[in-house]
C-alpha cells in the first residue's frame, strides 16, 4: 500500500491530530497463535500492509518483533514506512508502571518507538495480575494514568497516544482533564455495530476512531456472523466482492481505519485489496439499515462490588 492519497478510491491513511499519516488497514495480531503470527506479519507486508496493531496482553509481541527484524534487514520495508500500534494493559495503569510497560513492549518488538501507544482498556487490575478476575480488579487512577501516558509521548517513545474501549462519555470525561488530546479511540466497529454516536464525538474532537474486530469478530468466542448478514452478501454479490471485503470497505467509506485480523495469505491480501473500487452510495446507504449488537460486551470488567463498573450499562455508558 503506497502511503500517499493517489488513489481516487482512498484514503489509503488517515491523518492524526498529531499530523502523522496512519495507513487505512492494518494488520490484528488479537488472537493470531504463536507460531503463526510472525508469518502473518511478514506475509502482510510482502503484501503491502504498512500498519500492524499488536498488543502487550495478545501475548505474541516478540515473535512479532523476530519477523519485524527480519522484514527490515532483508530490505522488504523501513522502519520509518511502517506504522506499529501497541496497547497498555490493564495491570500497568500505575503511573510508575506505564514507562516499564511500553518498554517491555518495545524490547519484545525490538522497536526504538511505536507510532501509537494505547491505553487498552478503561479499567485496572492489580500489578503483576494476568487477564480479568473480579478479584483482581484495582480502583481506577485514569488522570494519573493519561499523565503517564503523556510522558512517553513528550519522550517519543510513543509518537501518538490513545485510548481503547472508551465510550462517548468516558472520552468526553478523558478530554476534561487530558494536557495531550488522544490520537486515536480503538473500538470494535463494524456494519452490526456502527457506532454512529461514537463517530461523531471523535470527529468533532478531532480523535480519529480505528475499527478492531471489523469483520466482526467471526473467530472469536462470541462467533460473530456479520458476514452472514443477508445485507452484505446482497452488496457482496452486486459488487463481486467478498462480505469481509464490503464491511473493510464500508469502514473506511466512513472515516474509520479497519484492523482486520487474519492468518491466512490469501484472507490477508483480500482484505487490502479495498482500494480500486467503492460501495456506490444507494448500496452504502443500505447498510446503516442493518440490525445493531454490541458483540464483544466486556462482561469480565463488570462486578457488583470489586469493578468500577457495575453493570454493562456503566461500563459502557449506556451504549450497548
Ligand atoms: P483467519 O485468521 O483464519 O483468516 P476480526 O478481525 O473481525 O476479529 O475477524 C477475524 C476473524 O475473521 C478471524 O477468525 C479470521 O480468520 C477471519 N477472517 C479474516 N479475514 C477474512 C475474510 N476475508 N473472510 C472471512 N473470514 C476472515
Amino acid at each position: 500500500m503506497e502511503n500517499d492519497k493517489g488513489s481516487e478510491y482512498g484514503p489509503l491513511y488517515f491523518e492524526l491530530n498529531t499530523g502523522a499519516k496512519m495507513p487505512s488497514v492494518g494488520l490484528g495480531t488479537w488472537k493470531a497463535p504463536p507460531g503463526v503470527v510472525g508469518d502473518a506479519v511478514i506475509a502482510a507486508v510482502k503484501a503491502g500492509y504498512r500498519h500492524i496493531d499488536c498488543a502487550r496482553v495478545y501475548d505474541n509481541e516478540k515473535e512479532v518483533g523476530v519477523a519485524l527484524k527480519e522484514l527490515f534487514s532483508t530490505n522488504v520495508v523501513k522502519r520509518s514506512e511502517i506504522w506499529i500500534t501497541s496497547k497498555l494493559w490493564c495491570s500497568d495503569h500505575a503511573p510508575e508502571d506505564v514507562s516499564k510497560a511500553l518498554s517491555k513492549t518495545l524490547e519484545d518488538l525490538q522497536l526504538d518507538y511505536v507510532d501509537l501507544y494505547l491505553m487498552h482498556w478503561p479499567f485496572r487490575t492489580k500489578p503483576g495480575s494476568r487477564g480479568f478476575a473480579p478479584e483482581i480488579m484495582a480502583p481506577l487512577c485514569l488522570p494519573e494514568t493519561w499523565s503517564a501516558m503523556e510522558g512517553l509521548f513528550a519522550s517519543g517513545q510513543a509518537r501518538a497516544i490513545g485510548v481503547s474501549n472508551f465510550s462517548t462519555k468516558k472520552l468526553e470525561n478523558l478530554l476534561a482533564f487530558a494536557k495531550v488530546t488522544p490520537s486515536v479511540n480503538q473500538v470494535e466497529c463494524h456494519p452490526e455495530w456502527q457506532q454512529p454516536a461514537l463517530h461523531n464525538i471523535c470527529k468533532s474532537t478531532g480523535v480519529h476512531l480505528s475499527a478492531y474486530s471489523p469483520l466482526g469478530s467471526p473467530g472469536s468466542w462470541v462467533k460473530g456472523e456479520t458476514l452472514k448478514d443477508s445485507t452484505l452478501i446482497e452488496i457482496a454479490k452486486k459488487l463481486n466482492k467478498s462480505p469481509a471485503q464490503v464491511a473493510l470497505r464500508w469502514g473506511i467509506q466512513s472515516g474509520h481505519s479497519v484492523l482486520p485480523k487474519s492468518v491466512n495469505e490469501s484472507r490477508i491480501k483480500e482484505n487490502l485489496s479495498l482500494f480500486d473500487w467503492c460501495i456506490p452510495q444507494d448500496l452504502f446507504s443500505k447498510i446503516s439499515s442493518i440490525h445493531q449488537r454490541r458483540l464483544l460486551r466486556g462482561e469480565f470488567a463488570v462486578h457488583e462490588t470489586l469493578s468500577p463498573y457495575k453493570s454493562l450499562q456503566e461500563l459502557w455508558d449506556g451504549e450497548i
